[in-house]
């Protein structure tokens, strides 16, 4: 067969590796010979926006300080070019740039490399589907996720809040992520399912599928070189099981324990004569009219949205507790306001949930300031095309960064301060500020997480005072934008 000397594996492997760092080296300074001072370079060897990322928590404690300066230290930039591993990314900033995206999310579909396990956990699920078969599951989900339906989930959070705060440590430091996370996970399930699960592995079922979730997702961080490596050669193919490690071999069991358990109830229900109106009756009707959707379809949409509704939120509520704790006066403020709409807890319904513009503006200048989702999911190009002036070949890789626009001096004078009332007078462009994102891929459970946020909150506030823990907060990103220590808030308890 082939016969090679020491030498020349050593010459061979040395060229792979400097076409490995010259390649995307060279290709970039191309792009920025064409587009000149409008594309800002960052270029770390074969690693790429990983040494950039941790650079940025080295020197500024926050892992998006690069983004949220851009409009003042680079204000002409249109255009982020950066390496991994993967080749070229190109990130878009404006907002002419991202509307012309969105509004042709056809010439792109999501990038599959992303996720370790994806084609097992939730490929088929909403946010990854594409063409007929997103169509078709988002027309089934959209009629669930109106607020006229979600609008009968209010007194099961309201329950929900009750019991979960009530067993708060007071005065300790705690997870408030991980109980508004247990919080948004029941109600997605229970509106999935109409039921909860059983325990496994000493665990709730929820603690488990999230755990099994996130830890299959972290593999990317904690064996970067093995998982790079990997998707290097295999690209989307299924990995062959003897590139798995133990620990991938002991968490894809633990998934598919979790499949299982969701398919029986499936199956059960499938037989039942009066089915509860839930996601999963909607979703098992179209199943039977549709060959081509299968049991695996609908079990990894919910883990989908468990994937996609969980951390978002539960994020999001912990950015409003930071700034609470941080703004003690917007505490003051919205308990009065609390007080003057709702009265007790009990009043709180559907009808006056979206009544105060002043919780609204608080929550809006939260997800400006902070937002879980700084970067939209990466995507593929399908064709040749061009974005403006910026010409996109056909498979390579683009990204929109929304939190940039949110931190730009001309849109929002004074983007460091923490401000609600500047959403008094916003009006803004509609491609400027888009948290859930925008067009016909925006965000399917932006009502659900909203009035979630507004349960908690309202609960929150008429029953304690927020405070901080500790001191020189780190924002990172997990799998969303966050504060790395989950520890940083206490609860202390109002006086009645
Ligand atoms: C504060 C909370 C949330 C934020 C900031 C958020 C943000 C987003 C964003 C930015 C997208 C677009 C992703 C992209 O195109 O790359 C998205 C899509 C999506 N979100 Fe959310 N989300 C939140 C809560 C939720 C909840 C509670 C659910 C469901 C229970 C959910 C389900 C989805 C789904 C299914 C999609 C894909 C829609 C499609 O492609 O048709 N999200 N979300």
């Amino acid at each position: 067969m082939f016969q090679f000397s020491f030498l020349e594996i050593l010459l061979y492997l040395v060229f792979i590796l400097a076409l490995l760092i010259c390649k995307p080296l060279v290709q970039m300074l191309l792009m920025k010979m064409k587009y000149g001072k409008k594309m800002y370079m960052i270029y770390y060897p074969f690693f790429g926006r990983g040494i950039h990322y941790k650079n940025q928590i080295k020197r500024y404690n926050d892992i998006m300080h690069f983004e949220k300066m851009i409009s003042q230290e680079n204000p002409e930039v249109e255009i982020i070019v950066n390496n991994s591993f993967m080749g070229l990314t190109q990130i878009f900033i404006k907002p002419d740039h991202i509307k012309q995206i969105l509004q042709n999310q056809d010439l792109y579909r999501k990038a599959r490399k992303v996720f370790l396990f994806g084609e097992k956990m939730f490929y088929k699920g909403l946010v990854f589907q594409e063409g007929e078969d997103w169509k078709l599951a988002r027309n089934v989900l959209s009629k669930s996720f109106e607020f006229e339906q979600l609008r009968a989930r209010i007194p099961l959070i309201k329950k929900l809040c009750e019991e979960k705060f009530q067993q708060v440590q007071e005065k300790e430091a705690i997870d408030i992520i991980n109980i508004s996370g247990n919080i948004v996970g029941e109600v997605i399930t229970q509106s999935f399912f109409s039921q909860s699960f059983k325990n496994i592995n000493g665990q709730t079922f929820l603690s488990e599928l999230v755990n099994v979730l996130i830890s299959i997702i972290s593999q990317y961080r904690v064996a970067p070189y093995r998982c790079s490596t990997r998707a290097l050669i295999f690209g989307e193919q299924e990995f062959p099981n003897w590139t798995l490690s133990k620990v991938e071999i002991q968490l894809l069991a633990r998934l598919q324990n979790i499949k299982d358990i969701l398919k029986i109830s499936i199956q059960e229900r499938q037989k039942m004569q009066n089915k509860p109106a839930d996601f999963l009756t909607a979703y098992i009707d179209t199943i039977q009219q549709n060959p081509k959707l299968t049991e695996e379809h609908a079990i990894q949409q919910y883990i989908l949205l468990i994937f996609a509704g969980i951390d978002t939120t539960s994020n999001l509520f912990g950015a409003c507790c930071y700034a609470l704790s941080v703004h003690p006066e917007w505490q003051i403020k919205l308990r009065e306001e609390i007080k003057k709409q709702y009265q007790t807890y009990e009043q709180l319904n559907s009808e006056n949930i979206n009544m105060s513009n002043l919780i609204t503006n608080f929550i809006n200048e939260c997800m400006r300031m902070y937002t879980p989702v700084p970067y939209l999911i990466e995507r593929e190009v399908i064709k040749d095309h061009k974005v403006g002036d910026y010409f996109l070949k056909k498979n390579s890789q683009v990204q929109l960064c929304v939190l940039a626009n949110n931190y730009d001096v001309n849109k929002f004078p004074n983007p460091f301060n923490f401000n609600p009332n500047r959403w008094n007078t916003q009006n803004i462009d509609p491609f400027l500020f888009i948290p859930f994102s925008t067009g016909k891929r925006n965000c399917i459970g932006q009502h659900m997480a909203l009035m979630e946020i507004k349960c908690l909150l309202i609960y929150l506030l008429m029953n304690f005072e927020v405070n901080l823990e500790g001191e020189n907060h780190v924002w990172t990103q997990k799998f969303v934008y966050t504060i790395q220590n989950e520890k940083f808030i206490s609860l202390k308890r109002l006086a009645k």
